[in-house]
Parts: C-alpha cells; sequence; structure tokens
C-alpha cells in the first residue's frame, strides 16, 4: 500500500529515518504482537456482535488478521512503521482493501488499544514468571528438607550469632519467596482489567459493548473511566515494584552464594555450568552467574525509577510519554524470569559443604546465648547478668586461645568470680552441653526456630502451601486457554451466521 496510513489527512510527507526511529515503539511492541491480534479480534467480533460493521467485512478482517499472525512479527514489520498497530492495520488494508480493511479500527483508538494489549500480554507473563517462582521455591524446599540437620553459623552483621540449620537458612529465603508470589498474584488482579472502548479518552457514540470485549479477552473485569482507562499506568508501576522487590530477594541469595563459594567460607560450590572461569588464571572458578544477579536486580529497580519519573506529573490522559514506559516493563519482565532461571538452576545442583559448615560453626562462640541462659535456668540470674558474665568468659577464652569446647566449668567459675563475684558451680558437661551448636539448635523448637523436628513441620506447611499456589496458578492458565477457545467460539458463530 502506498504511503503511511495515517499520514494523508492532517499531516503529510514521510517521517525523515532518525525521526522514525525516535519515534516508533516497533521494537519493544513485539512483546504485544499476539496480543494485539487478540484485542483487534475480540474488538471486530464485537463490532459485528453490534451490528457497527458488517458480518462480511468483520469476517474477513478476522480471516486476514489469522494470516498475519501466522505471517508472524519479523515479515509484518518488515518496513518501517510508527508501532505494531500501525503495522497490522497497513497489512490488512494491504490485503482486503481500504473498504473493509479500514473498518477495523472504528469506535477505537490506539490509546485504548495499546493499554488493552499491554495489560493483556503482561498478564500472560506474569502467569509464565509465578511458573518459575514456584520452581525455585520447589527447588528451595527439597534443597532445605534435605538439610535438616546440617548446623551452621546462623550470622547478623556478616559475624557468626546462633547456630542454625542450612534446612532453616533456605526456608527462610522460600518465606520471602513465597510472598513475592501472593504480590504478583494481587497485581495480576489490577493488571486484568480491560480499557478497550474507553477510545481516545472519550469512549465513542457507536454503540460498543465493553463488556463483550472484555470476557473475549478474558478480563475480569474494566477499568471503567474512559480517560483513567488510557492514561493508568500504576499497573506497570505495581509490577515493576514487585519484580524489584523479587529482584532484590534473588539478588540477596546470589550474594550469599557468592560469598559462600569464597575460600573463606568454602560452604558451596557452584555446578561448572553455572561458573566461568579466567583468561589468565588457570586455577579460577567464578560464580559469574551469582554476580550477574547481584547486579541485574540494579537494572530492575532502575526500570522501576525510569517509568516513575516519566508518569510523575504527567497530565491526563494519553501522551506519547506512555511509549518509554512500556520497555521498561519489559526489560524487567525478561530480566527477573530470566534471574529466576537461573537461581534455580544454581540451587538445583549448588554442592553445600556441611562439613566445613559444621567446623566453622564450632569455632565462633555463637552458642554464647545458650550458655547465657543456662546461667539464668540453673542460677535464677537475671539475663543481663549472664549475659555480662558470660561475655566477660568469651573474652577470656579467645585471649587464651581456648576454642569453645575446651571451656569448662572452671574457667566459668574463674571469670564469674571475677565479674560477678560468685562462682557458677555448674559441671564441666552442663557447659559444654550449652556450648554444643547442635545442642543449641535442637532446644530451639519455638514455632518458626531451628530444630530440625521443627523445621521438618515448617517444611510440611510449606509442601501444602506450594501445592495450594500451584493449583490456584494452573487456575490461570486454564482460564488463559479458554480465552483462545471461547474467541474461536464467538468467530465460528459468525461463520455460521453468514452460512444462514
Ligand atoms: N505506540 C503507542 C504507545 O506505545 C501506541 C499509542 C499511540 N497513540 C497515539 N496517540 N499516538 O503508546
Amino acid at each position: 500500500m502506498e504511503g503511511d496510513i495515517l499520514r494523508r489527512g492532517r499531516i503529510r510527507g514521510v517521517k525523515p529515518p532518525e525521526v522514525d526511529r525516535y519515534t516508533s515503539s516497533i521494537e519493544a511492541d513485539k512483546w504485544i504482537f499476539e496480543a494485539d491480534l487478540m484485542v483487534d479480534k475480540a474488538h471486530v467480533v464485537m463490532l459485528v456482535e453490534q451490528g457497527i460493521i458488517p458480518l462480511e467485512d468483520g469476517l474477513a478482517i478476522i480471516e486476514k488478521l489469522d494470516e498475519i499472525g501466522r505471517m508472524g512479527y519479523e515479515e509484518v514489520t518488515r518496513s518501517s512503521f510508527e508501532d505494531i498497530h500501525v503495522a497490522i492495520e497497513t497489512r490488512l488494508i494491504e490485503a482486503l482493501g481500504e473498504d473493509v480493511g479500514g473498518r477495523m479500527h472504528t469506535a477505537r483508538s490506539r490509546n485504548d488499544e495499546v493499554a488493552t494489549c499491554i495489560r493483556f500480554a503482561l498478564r500472560r507473563q506474569l502467569i509464565g514468571l509465578l511458573g518459575e517462582l514456584l520452581e525455585l521455591m520447589k527447588v528451595l524446599h527439597s534443597r532445605s528438607l534435605e538439610h535438616l540437620d546440617a548446623i551452621m553459623p546462623g550470622y547478623t552483621h556478616t559475624q557468626h550469632a546462633q547456630p542454625v540449620t542450612l534446612a532453616h537458612h533456605l526456608n527462610a529465603h522460600l518465606d520471602s519467596f513465597e510472598r513475592d508470589f501472593e504480590r504478583i498474584l494481587d497485581a495480576y488482579r489490577r493488571v486484568n482489567l480491560s480499557p478497550l472502548g474507553a477510545g481516545a479518552l472519550a469512549t465513542t457514540g457507536f454503540p460498543i459493548n465493553r463488556f463483550r470485549t472484555a470476557e473475549l479477552l478474558g478480563f475480569d473485569g474494566l477499568v471503567e473511566n474512559s480517560m483513567d482507562a488510557v492514561s493508568a499506568r500504576d499497573f506497570i508501576l505495581e509490577t515493576l515494584s514487585c519484580l524489584a522487590i523479587l529482584a532484590t530477594h534473588l539478588s540477596r541469595i546470589a550474594e550469599e552464594l557468592v560469598l559462600w563459594s569464597s575460600l573463606e567460607f568454602g560452604y558451596a560450590e557452584l555446578p561448572d555450568e553455572y561458573s566461568s572461569t579466567s583468561s589468565i588464571m588457570p586455577q579460577k572458578k567464578n560464580p559469574d552467574t551469582m554476580e550477574l544477579t547481584r547486579a541485574k536486580a540494579c537494572r530492575v529497580y532502575g526500570n522501576l525509577a525510569a517509568a516513575l519519573s516519566m508518569l510523575k506529573a504527567l497530565p491526563l490522559t494519553y501522551n506519547r510519554d506512555l511509549q518509554e514506559v512500556t520497555p521498561r516493563l519489559w526489560d524487567s519482565v525478561e530480566t527477573v524470569r530470566s534471574m529466576l532461571r537461573i537461581v534455580s538452576g544454581a540451587l538445583k545442583n549448588v554442592e553445600f559443604k556441611t562439613e566445613a559448615m559444621r567446623i566453622r560453626v564450632s569455632e565462633g562462640f555463637s552458642t554464647a546465648t545458650e550458655l547465657a541462659d543456662l546461667l539464668v535456668r540453673r542460677r535464677g540470674l537475671a539475663f543481663r547478668t549472664a549475659h555480662m558474665i558470660v561475655g566477660a568468659l568469651v573474652s577470656e577464652a579467645l585471649s587464651r586461645g581456648l576454642k569453645p569446647e575446651q571451656v569448662d566449668g572452671k574457667l566459668l567459675d574463674e571469670v564469674s568470680v571475677r565479674v560477678y563475684g560468685k562462682p557458677m558451680n555448674l559441671a564441666d558437661e552442663e557447659v559444654r552441653e550449652a556450648l554444643t551448636p547442635s545442642k543449641c539448635v535442637e532446644v530451639r523448637k519455638v514455632v518458626g526456630g531451628p530444630s530440625p523436628e521443627t523445621v521438618r513441620e515448617a517444611l510440611e506447611h510449606r509442601r501444602k502451601l506450594i501445592e495450594r499456589l500451584e493449583k490456584k496458578l494452573k487456575s490461570l492458565e486454564e482460564k488463559e486457554y479458554a480465552v483462545e477457545r471461547r474467541l474461536a467460539e464467538a468467530v465460528e458463530k459468525l461463520r455460521k451466521q453468514l452460512r444462514a
């Protein structure tokens, strides 16, 4: 077809290539190619059902749209277009002539169209992403189950704090991802609303049926106010925020795996497939995938900050600025989905060095709290007093170069007489037991605590929770299949009408 379908009336002439590239969204629009075809078809079905365009024209358009879908994004966008909406409409008019193809855009605008496409495509991306998140949760769950008894130091300030287990540690990460899952599900509810029918900003005088297109496209409801519908992008901000938080959680695991892979920690060895080496230092095994995961989180934050800045103080309704927001969304979606797959893959086969953890935990006096608790229980001391005595004991042991297992009742009494004026008179075995990491873990049976039986129970709850989330996700996936089916059925019904 000759020329630009939009530039034949009010303005003329072709844009110079530089302006063309500057104003076109065609590259990012690959994300909404399929969505746009669905949105086009649903709109046309509704136009026919409402008697706004002739049945034959509507069916011819739908048939061509299917063909354009089979052509694929690359072929459809071979010449330069302002965006995918113009590209598809141009191909349609090329094939059917303007008197037929030119009817598709009746009673709508690219403003409601693009908002609908983004929401439709995003919804499907979120479902895919939730599947990948669930996979990660399962990996963490099964790796936790393997390590219920693997005692390791728990850290605060990156200093030995109190003994925990590897299972408890991994389960902590699992819980943060469970919240991410819920957060994204919640965002989905506000993503999955239809702006279609809002037109440019003020709907249309044609008797369209907004509920029908919403239903055909599997939306749960409308973004009702037409001005809100075309200008709202808070569903993008919300998604970007959820993704930024999820990326944060991924970066925290990644950072731990970087630290743990070091000789200094020696708690983990990543699979070779997830590591790189050096071009000069032959001995190197670098945790590059995890380093990149740390850094990619920042990229996801950047997208959120960019989108917030673009939307801040933007007057109603549609402004072309909005076109710059959408690619930030797709970049975060793509980035976080790859982060999820990489972290899952690495965690699935990372080798945890539980022996190194066990050795480390016995060295750092991370059991000191338990000894203070013992003084409280056995000698009725106020915890603050016990805290002082044991603190002085640790300081003394360290200055004499003693390890926790070399501390006995005698040393405790020496210190306690000095700082408190009285001996504690505890048996060596009692002192030793309190300072034994596995004992410390065993007695922490409070709900949410690290004792192996407590964690086993917690993991059983998590297993059921994961099952529930999986069911929820299945139902969303099935809802998606139903969309294609419902649309095909609506088209089939129109075909029958034509034959009759
Ligand atoms: N490519 C545009 C976008 O992504 C589509 C809407 C264009 N609307 C307009 N009034 N120019 O926002």
